[in-house]
Order: structure tokens, then C-alpha cells, then sequence
């Protein structure tokens, strides 16, 4: 008998091709470090249930944010990612959003990875990086590093009411 080892069973070879189709679909992904327009915002903000916002005021919020990043597959826009902050000490990341058709083959991790990059490259040591995990989304948070705060000391936050027009 030749050979060693037993046979990969067939839900490991399944795990194993699905992991290759992944690897495969992330490879199409173009990240381009830019902001959103309104209407890129809008379409994937769209697939949430946050509150949707006026297109003036998303204007505004993408010209003050410091640093953004859109994906394509193709032509097609799967995702973005935003952040806010004093470009020193504390950033805020936002607006994380991937389109529905690509969860789960690392579009979202993309997107942070080259977030964090962008901090990593202006930050001074021990600065902050906050984000607000939205249901659900916690567990993608903490496999890229983000730890929920048990100390003392509590994150806190304020909805302010909507500007009456
Ligand atoms: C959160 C979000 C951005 C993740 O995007 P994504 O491209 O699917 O994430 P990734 O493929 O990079 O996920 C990497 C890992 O994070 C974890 N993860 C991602 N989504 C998860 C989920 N819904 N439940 C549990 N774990 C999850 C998994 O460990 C995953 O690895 P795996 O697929 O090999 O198991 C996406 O679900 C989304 O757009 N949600 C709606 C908008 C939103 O709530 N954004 C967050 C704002 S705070």
C-alpha cells in the first residue's frame, strides 16, 4: 500500500472549495479609495434599515469624512466603507455597507483592511479607532481585531431628533 493519511471527508473537501470560490470572487474585487457619490451612498445604504438620509446632507457627510473606499466587481458596485475623525488621534469608522449578493467572501474585510491601513499611516501611537456594531455584526468586527469596551469607562452616544425642516 502506498501513501499515507486518510481521505479528506467530504464536508472538509466542501468547506475546501467553497473557501477556493471565495478566494476566487474576492480576487474581482477592485477597492478604489474615494468617496462615495450620493447615489453609490444611497444605493447600498438602501440594502440597510438605518434611517435614510436626505441627499444634501449626505453631500455634506461625504465631503467632511477623511478618507472612504468604494468596491467594484466589474462594473458593479459591491460595497464601501467611510471614515471621520481628527486625523491624529480618533477615527470613527463608517458606513461599512456590502451589497447583499457578496457577503461572506471578504469584501467587508477588504474594505477595513485598507481602512486601517490608511489610520495605521497618519495615526499617532495609541490612537483610537470607534465604530457602533450594528445587530449582527459584531462577530465580523472582532475577527478583524475590534474588541467590545468592558471597562469602567463606557462608550456612550446621543441620537439627536431630526432637524425640523
Ligand atoms: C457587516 C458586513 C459589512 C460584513 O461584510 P462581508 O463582506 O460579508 O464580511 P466578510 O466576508 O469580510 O466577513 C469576514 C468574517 O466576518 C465574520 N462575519 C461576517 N458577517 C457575519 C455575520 N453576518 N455573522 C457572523 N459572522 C460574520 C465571519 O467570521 C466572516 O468570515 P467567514 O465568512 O469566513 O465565516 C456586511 O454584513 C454588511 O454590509 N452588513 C449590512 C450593513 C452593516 O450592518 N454594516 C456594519 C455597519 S456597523
Amino acid at each position: 500500500m502506498t501513501g499515507g493519511g486518510m481521505l479528506p471527508s467530504p464536508l472538509v473537501l466542501k468547506k475546501r472549495n467553497v473557501a477556493k470560490m471565495k478566494t476566487r470572487e474576492l480576487k474581482n474585487i477592485r477597492i478604489e479609495e474615494r468617496s462615495p457619490t450620493v447615489e453609490e451612498y444611497q444605493s447600498l445604504k438602501h440594502y440597510t434599515n438605518w434611517e435614510m438620509v436626505e441627499d444634501s446632507d449626505v453631500r455634506t457627510d461625504l465631503d467632511h469624512g477623511i478618507y472612504s473606499v468604494v468596491a467594484y466587481d466589474g462594473p458593479n458596485l459591491v460595497g464601501m466603507g467611510r471614515v471621520v475623525g481628527d486625523l491624529v488621534s480618533y477615527f470613527y469608522v463608517e458606513d461599512i455597507i456590502v451589497h447583499p449578493k457578496h457577503l461572506r467572501i471578504g469584501v467587508g474585510g477588504l474594505i477595513l483592511s485598507h481602512i486601517e491601513h490608511y489610520i495605521e499611516s497618519i495615526a499617532t501611537r495609541y490612537a483610537y479607532i470607534g465604530l457602533i456594531a450594528t445587530k449582527g455584526t459584531k462577530e465580523f468586527y472582532k475577527k478583524y481585531g475590534f474588541i467590545e469596551r468592558k471597562s469602567s469607562c463606557q462608550g456612550m452616544f446621543k441620537v439627536l431628533k431630526a432637524r425640523i425642516q
